[in-house]
């Protein structure tokens, strides 16, 4: 499908970012209409569970009938490795993504050039919404490869007209020289990494807060308003969430606005986002929270009809913009753990961490068995240039086991590690390291 270039208001925003709802919603149902054809007729997966559920893409006549159609699940992606789910020849595809998951093969997508010019398009309007502007110098620290955080942010920032240095993850040291000499006033990197920066500015004898940069856009990964104001603080900045999945385009598939600060406005022109029942599959209310699903309204080359995403969230209506917000994500239900038949996310742990000020944010979750029954153990660094004496160190322990039991109900032992015990990710954060089946 081309879209024209679309025209913008008088703030400079996308004219559909302000659109009215039934406007929205009209876009939104010619593209589906769209997407579910193009999808039908090019992509024999989606011919064969189409005609399995006995549903064709003409009985869609209203929004709500999408519910009607199957569910796609990353087994389905991993069964037409590695090109299978593309809807266009091959030689149209200009770029390929890939997500290499845990175990097995990876996630492989497409994007024509169309795709990428609409994700241009979106990380553009994304860095916007966080307050950027042309001529803004742009830190690029997500990895730059198959993993779509890079590149996806590159192309987004190039579109606006800033200055991009891509940087990539990794060497914390040069990280901050780059900041600091070319003057950075933007950067793209999960919250996990911002952290380790952090740390190399004060190693380093600098104050981050005395840093150019002002705004931050964190996301891959689930973070806690802990900790957005943990970055805050850190370096005199505002930090905002942006969210995105390979299988669905990239990072920009929704983006938090400076104004608000209150969720993050999913780009309802290009994705139709729904809330299901993670057990049942039924799809709930606005409000309500469950599993995030998304159909494409506007990708060629690898369209994508309700994709079970496993992120955990709600729909809530517009404020900055009149497309509807997601809440924070705050876990994927394969991130749920079960200690002691206690259900626990990471992020929950992390809350209680950082309400501790003799703590830091690196923090990794130890799972082992004791005995028949599951064990964690929170393994945690004090913050940086503070080391705990023994005193301290124990009573840090103790509140942070009391809070844990108090807040999540899981009795979870805590072990204090010193500064740098804890290995640093250059990219996505490993929260949970699970001994169970190793003796
Ligand atoms: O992580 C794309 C991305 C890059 C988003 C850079 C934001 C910034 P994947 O590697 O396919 O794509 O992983 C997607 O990461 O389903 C979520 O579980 C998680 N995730 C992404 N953004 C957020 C966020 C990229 N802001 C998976 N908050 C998703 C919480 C997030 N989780």
């Amino acid at each position: 499908m081309t879209t024209m270039r679309q025209r913008t208001d008088r703030n400079g925003l996308d004219a559909i970012e302000t659109a009215s709802r039934d406007e929205i919603s009209a876009l939104q149902l010619g593209r589906l209409k769209w997407s579910l054809r193009h999808a039908y007729d090019n992509v024999p997966h989606y011919k064969a569970s189409f005609d399995a559920a006995g549903i064709h893409p003409d009985d869609l006549t209203d929004l709500s009938d999408l519910a009607r159609f199957p569910f796609t699940q990353k087994a389905d992606l991993r069964a037409n490795y590695p090109f299978g789910m593309f809807a266009v020849p091959r030689e149209q595809v200009v770029r390929i993504h890939a997500s290499s998951g845990t175990t097995g093969k990876p996630t492989v997508v497409g994007y024509t050039r169309q795709d990428i010019d609409n994700w241009a398009d979106l990380m553009a309007r994304s860095i916007r919404a966080a307050g950027g502007k042309p001529g803004d110098i742009v830190h690029v620290s997500y990895g730059y490869g198959l993993f779509t955080g890079g590149l996806g942010a590159h192309y987004g920032a190039e579109r606006l007209g800033c200055t991009v240095i891509p940087v990539s993850g990794g060497m914390t040291e040069r990280q901050v020289q780059l900041i600091e000499d070319f003057g950075a006033e933007i950067i793209m990197v999960t919250p996990s990494y911002m952290l380790a920066i952090a740390d190399e500015y004060k190693r380093q004898g600098l104050d981050p807060r005395k840093s150019p940069l002002r705004i931050g856009m964190h996301g891959a990964e689930p973070w806690t308003q802990a900790m957005r104001q943990e970055i805050e603080e850190t370096f005199d900045m505002d930090a905002l969430d942006v969210y995105g999945l390979s299988e669905v385009m990239g990072p920009g598939v929704a983006m938090e606005c400076i104004e608000t600060k209150d969720g993050l406005h999913l780009w309802e022109d290009h994705f139709y986002p729904e809330i299901v029942d993670p057990e049942t599959g039924a799809v709930l209310p606005d409000g309500e929270m469950g599993e995030l699903v998304f159909t494409s309204l506007t990708k060629e080359a690898f369209p994508i009809v309700r994709y079970r995403t496993r992120d955990l969230t709600r729909l809530l209506p517009g404020t900055a913009r009149s497309m509807r917000r997601m809440e924070k994500v705050t876990g994927r239900s394969d991130d749920m753990l079960i200690v002691r038949g206690v259900n626990v996310f990471p992020s929950q742990i992390e809350e209680q961490i950082l309400k501790d000020p003799r703590l830091s944010a690196h923090y990794v979750l130890e799972l082992s068995r004791q005995g028949r029954l599951d064990a964690m153990t929170v393994v945690v660094e004090p913050r940086a240039g503070h080391p705990l004496g023994g005193d301290a160190s124990a009573d840090a322990s103790r509140k942070l086991a009391e809070n844990v039991k108090a807040f999540t109900g899981v009795n979870a032992d805590v072990r204090l590690v010193a500064e740098d015990g804890i290995e640093r990710s250059m990219g996505k954060a490993k929260r949970v390291l699970d001994l169970r089946d190793k003796g």
